[in-house]
């Protein structure tokens, strides 16, 4: 079972949830589900609000990721997308280090989750 470790200016210290394996919720719904304040408005890839940085625990290569076009614009036009980083998740399959929490879909890996809590800031 995965665990996701949430850090952010709205809650006293980090929180740590467990993701139950085979769910396919996003990440913004497993923070939700947990009262964890996520910034978000469209929860559909394009407002850009939901913006969250990800770091893989687990010391090895991340799973690989499959980004939705809104997602690659919105995080490219949003400055958190280079192009190297797109070519590596278009190539490779491998994630970006910035991610919307409304289009990212957890899986099994321990993760930590920044967020800033202003809306588009990471
Ligand atoms: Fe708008 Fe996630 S809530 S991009």
């Amino acid at each position: 079972m995965a665990t996701v470790t949430f850090a952010g200016p709205t809650l006293p210290k980090d929180v740590t949830v467990y993701a139950i394996a085979g769910d396919t919720s996003t990440l913004l719904a497993l923070a939700k589900k947990n009262n964890i304040t996520i910034p978000f408005q469209c929860q559909d890839g394009e407002c850009g609000s939901c913006l969250v940085k990800v770091t893989y625990l687990d010391g090895k290569t991340p799973m690989a990721i499959h980004l939705t076009e809104k997602e690659k614009v919105t995080l490219s036009v949003n400055g958190k997308l280079t192009k190297d980083l797109l070519a590596q998740a278009e190539v490779n399959d491998r994630p970006p280090p910035y991610r919307l929490a409304c289009q990212f879909i957890v899986r099994d890996e321990n993760i930590r989750i920044e967020f800033s809590g202003e809306p588009g800031v990471e």
